[in-house]
Formats: C-alpha cells, structure tokens, sequence
C-alpha cells in the first residue's frame, strides 16, 4: 500500500520503465461492485493498476457528509484482493492538500462544460473539488488511463473537459453502471438508507426505465410529458424528495424540450431523508424495435 505522493511516482516511474501501461481506479473507498467492476476493465486494459482510496474533503460542501463517509479500509483492502490486488494509494488529507496548498481547478461552463447545472446547481463546489483531486491523482500516478462510472455521468463529463482543455496526457474509460437485482444503482451512500428508504429508492431505476420506454417504444418527443411520468413514479416513494429530473443532450448536458435527437440521457438526483441518491440512463432511439 503506497501512501505518499512520492512513494506513488516511484512505483509509477518502475512500471513505466518495465514497459508497463498504467490503468488508474479514482475512488473514494467504501468499495462495492461498482468500484471492482472499475478495477476488473482496468485489469484487462492495463499492465499495472492502482486504485487510490481518498475521501476528498474539497469535494464536499459545508452541509454534505464527509465526516460522517464511510471508511472501511480493511473491508476495502480485502474486496481488492478479490480482484487482483491491485496497488492502492491511501493518502491522507495533509498528503495531498499540505498546508499552503492553493490551487483550485474550475472547469468552466462555456463550450460544453457543465459544472453549473444539475449536480452543479445543488452542490457548486463540488466539481473545482472533484477536478482538482482527479489532476492531483493523475499527475502522481502519471497513469496511462483512468477508469471512471457512467453512475457520475456529470462527473465523467467534467473530468473529460479538463483532460481535453489541459491536454492532459491520459486516456479516460467510462465503464457502465453496476446495479442491484431490483435496479438500484450500488453506491456506497446506500448504506445510510433506512429499510423502508432502500425499498422505495429503486423508483429511481423504475422512473428511468419508464422514461426510455415512453422515449423508444412509445415515441414521446416532448420532454415535459416524459420528465411528468418520470416524476409520478418517484413521487409513489414517500419519502423522496425529488433535487432534479433532467433529459439533456449526453455531450453537452444541456436540457432538452424535444427529444428528437438520437441520443438522450434521463438523470435524476433524489433525497431520502439526508440521504442523496444520483442516478442516470442513456437513451438511444435505435434501440427502436
Ligand atoms: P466514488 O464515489 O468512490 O466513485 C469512484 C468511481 O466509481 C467513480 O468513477 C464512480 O462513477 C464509480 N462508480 C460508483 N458507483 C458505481 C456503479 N454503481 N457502477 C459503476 N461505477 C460506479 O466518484 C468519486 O468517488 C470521486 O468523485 C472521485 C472521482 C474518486 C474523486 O474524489
């Protein structure tokens, strides 16, 4: 286990210098499917792989949960061993933010940046806080590729404008979204809903489901009427309470009133309790049958 920057760069520059391509698995830990699932793409695509496990405070707004994030190192350290053991970087805070550290990365929302609406709009520090870890990680690791979930489909968004705008010398991957049986997407934020919340959070996967089924099989092209039906659905869980409902275009984001265009993704964000649930789908018209 490395846990220093420096000790991350040696590693990295051994690999590179046996020849070996580096795959990068960012994570915040609390490890679930989604997270190996990462891991295991990472595995058949590179050489080397390391997963860095950091719980990064500058992501979190004043009134979010980080102290209360899990961290079950351990638990983490041996759901990896399932998949490889790959290294893993567990730095702490004052590692990768020492005192004095003041840089902050703001993508910006002009020419299809996106950090100001949806998750933006809700949480606007979250993503300078996101982009500038995600940089911080890919210069220490100096990885040849990084896997991401399309489960933070704004996240990947985001992250890709930056590696564009900053040729930043690195591949990205978007793996898909892992699910439970009933189609909730796995997160570690799951663990913090009530029996009753985790039985009605799997109107988020219904209402996306819905919305594709409206969208393909029933031709709906006004978003309205489709962002309604998604809405009726999650409104049957009694204690949701809906952030946003959104159908944008899938490179830019931006919201759309008609749905005319090939592709199309439905994201939600909905809160149980103190509990903030995000989830997302893409849509493509040829899926027509
Ligand atoms: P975290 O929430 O731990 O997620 C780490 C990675 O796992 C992200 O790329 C996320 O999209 C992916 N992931 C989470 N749940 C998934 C699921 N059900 N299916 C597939 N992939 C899933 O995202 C972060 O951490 C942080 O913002 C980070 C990028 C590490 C920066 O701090």
């Amino acid at each position: 286990m490395l846990t220093t920057v420096s000790a991350l760069r040696d590693w990295s520059q051994k690999q590179h210098a046996l020849g070996k391509r580096i795959g990068l698995v960012p994570t915040m830990g609390a490890l679930h499917e989604g997270h190996l699932s990462l891991v295991r793409a990472a595995k058949e695509q590179c050489d080397e792989v390391v997963v860095s496990i950091f719980v990064n405070p500058t992501q979190f707004g004043p009134n979010e949960d980080f102290h209360r994030y899990p961290r079950p190192l351990e638990n983490d350290l041996s759901l990896l061993e399932t998949v490889g053991s790959p290294e893993v970087f567990v730095p702490c805070v004052e590692e990768m933010y020492p005192k004095g550290f003041d840089v902050t990365i703001h993508v910006g929302t002009r020419n299809g940046g996106c950090t100001e609406i949806l998750e933006g709009r809700s949480r606007p520090t979250h993503f300078s806080g996101v982009a500038t870890v995600v940089l911080k990680l890919f210069l220490a690791s100096a990885a040849d590729v990084a896997f991401f979930g399309q489960k933070d489909f704004q996240q990947a968004a985001v992250i890709k404008k930056m590696v564009a705008d900053l040729n930043v010398p690195i591949d990205l991957v978007v793996c898909p979204i892992i699910r439970e049986r009933d189609g909730l997407a796995m997160s570690s934020r799951n663990r913090y809903l009530s029996a009753s919340q985790r039985e009605q959070a799997t109107a988020l996967f219904r209402s996306l489901e819905e919305a594709a089924r409206l969208i393909v099989s029933k031709k709906i092209r006004d978003a309205a009427v489709v962002k309604q039906a998604m809405r009726t659905i999650i409104e049957t869980a009694p204690d949701a309470e809906i952030d946003y409902i959104a159908l944008a275009d899938p490179l830019t984001l931006r919201e759309l009133d008609r749905l005319d265009q090939e592709e199309i993704v439905a994201l939600l964000a909905v809160r149980f309790g103190s509990t903030r649930l995000i989830d997302n789908k893409i849509i493509s018209r040829k899926q027509a049958t």
